[in-house]
């Protein structure tokens, strides 16, 4: 087997997408383009991957990090796909081998058809080889030339397209491979006579044939894989895509999903057995363990769900962590760093942040609960606030085990209370309570005998 060196394309800017965001960063199921592209480049046992990128990188930065894997090789000026890989093939040694290209811009593509395509080329030995799929509207993709016979001819481009070639739906998918000597011998010959002045990589298919060299295509059957991001509108029907996809994935490992609008994010797993309703959205690194019930409306990022647990309507659930059978909303709001321990109970309207909620323990009704340390069965009564903010600094409240929080408390951090202790309800609790005392801090009531009467008699 000939070296494999893969080239991935992705220093245009993506105008057509109309934001200040190279269009490589905008996301399909929650990750951005580029990353879906560099997972398929390592699906294949490749030499060196090199990523094809514009001058300003502080993108390509911020998600590969600085010291990336991949080799950059920058593109100067955007002169178009052949000069993109030129600049590529800057960053491949060697003499023979296999060049992969991907664009970044068709993030649907599995691994399995890449790793076909170079089965094929390299069993072929193919100068050039490349993913072609046919479609009910071919849009802006390059359209498939062939001759009579049915050999592949060349890869025309809409926009130099004639009238007669429009109308062909047999498209350029934008994945390749080439071999190396071809390549090398071949690109400094590309031209920029065409419609838009660019040195386009595709004219190399019709430089192959012209030398009479073996170019082979091979048509994709599922068509989904070939969809590509140009515009705004692309990017939404891949992501309809994409996690249609998910759906099909996580229900034949055995997830109920309820109706259509079930988003799973690309990094989320879940276990059999779990029933998710519409509309939900799974994002980030979610993991959700067995027997989950998601009622609908709720959104949970990146956090880790144990098995049991349910989640009514309309909850948010923000990098929280939660063990076997707790109760969860509905309308809850679990932020940032809580964690609830096995069959904890959250419920409506409550607010939770870096807080640790013990086994068996209750915050069921309008709350806020946040820098908090609770211990096991403690019951935290309706409109408990802890007032953990001072304008400048947070502050900790600890609660120890069957601690009983009467309604409309207000815990001012730093303030302990110790395990079986009673706070009474309305109080204020401004200083540590020991265990198993009562706290109460109450204005006594005072009546006024007939002040109502008097007052309307006035
Ligand atoms: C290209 C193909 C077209 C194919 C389509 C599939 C050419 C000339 N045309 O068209 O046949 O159907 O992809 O998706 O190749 N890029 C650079 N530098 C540049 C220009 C582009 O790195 O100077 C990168 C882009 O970031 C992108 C990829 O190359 O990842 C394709 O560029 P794009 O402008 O989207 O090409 P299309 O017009 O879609
Ligand atoms: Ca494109």
């Amino acid at each position: 087997m000939k070296p494999v060196f893969t080239i991935i394309l992705a220093a245009g800017h993506g105008t057509r997408m109309k934001s200040r965001l190279p269009k490589v960063f905008h996301l399909m199921g929650g990750k951005t383009l580029i990353e879906h592209v560099t997972n398929l480049a390592c699906s294949v046992k490749s030499k060196k991957t090199v990523l094809v990128v514009p001058q300003k990188q502080d993108h390509f930065k911020k998600v590969f990090g600085s010291k990336s894997r991949f080799h950059f090789a920058v593109q100067k000026q955007q002169l178009g796909t052949g000069h993109a890989l030129q600049a590529g093939l800057s960053g491949v040694t060697g003499a023979q081998g296999t060049v992969l290209v991907l664009n970044s811009d068709t993030p649907l593509v599995r691994g399995e058809s890449i790793r076909q395509l170079l089965r094929w080329h390299q069993a072929g030995q193919n100068a050039v080889s490349f993913l072609t799929a046919h479609v009910k509207n071919p849009g802006s993709f390059g359209r498939i030339t062939r001759h009579r016979d049915g050999q592949v001819s060349g890869i025309v481009e809409v926009k130099d397209a004639s009238g007669d070639q429009i109308k062909i739906n047999e498209i350029n998918v934008g994945n390749y491979c080439f071999d190396l000597a071809f390549l090398k011998n071949s690109i400094r010959r590309l031209k920029s006579q065409n419609k838009q002045g660019e040195f386009y990589l595709t004219d190399l298919v019709a430089m192959a044939v012209a030398e009479d060299l073996p170019v082979q295509t091979h048509e994709i059957q599922d068509v989904r894989e070939s969809l590509g991001v140009n515009t705004q509108s692309d990017l939404k029907i891949v992501n309809e895509a994409f996690y249609a996809r998910q759906q099909e994935k996580f229900m034949a490992d055995g997830v109920s999903i309820i109706g259509d609008a079930v988003f799973i994010d690309a990094d989320v797993k879940i276990a059999s057995g779990t029933h998710i309703e519409s509309p939900c959205y799974l994002k980030g690194n979610t993991r959700l363990g067995e027997d989950v019930k998601i009622e609908m409306g709720c959104v949970i990022q990146s956090s880790r769900v144990a098995s049991g647990v349910r989640i009514r309507a309309h909850s948010y659930l923000d990098e929280a962590v939660i063990a076997k059978d707790c109760l969860i909303g509905p309308f809850a709001h679990l932020r940032p760093g809580t964690v609830l321990m096995t069959g904890a109970k959250i419920g409506n309207f409550v607010e939770t942040k870096k807080t640790r909620l013990g086994e068996g323990s209750k915050i069921n009704h309008l709350s806020y609960i946040g820098d908090a340390v609770v211990g096991k069965k403690t019951n935290i009564g309706a409109g408990t606030i802890t007032c953990n903010y001072d304008g400048y600094n947070k502050f900790k409240t600890v609660l120890g085990d069957g601690v009983f929080i009467g309604s409309d408390t207000q815990l001012v951090a730093p303030v302990k209370i110790g395990s079986g202790a009673f706070v009474g309800a309305g109080t204020t609790v401004t200083q540590d309570v020991s265990a198993n005392s009562l706290a109460i801090s109450r204005t006594p009531q005072k009546e006024i005998k007939n002040w109502a009467r008097k007052k309307r008699q006035n």
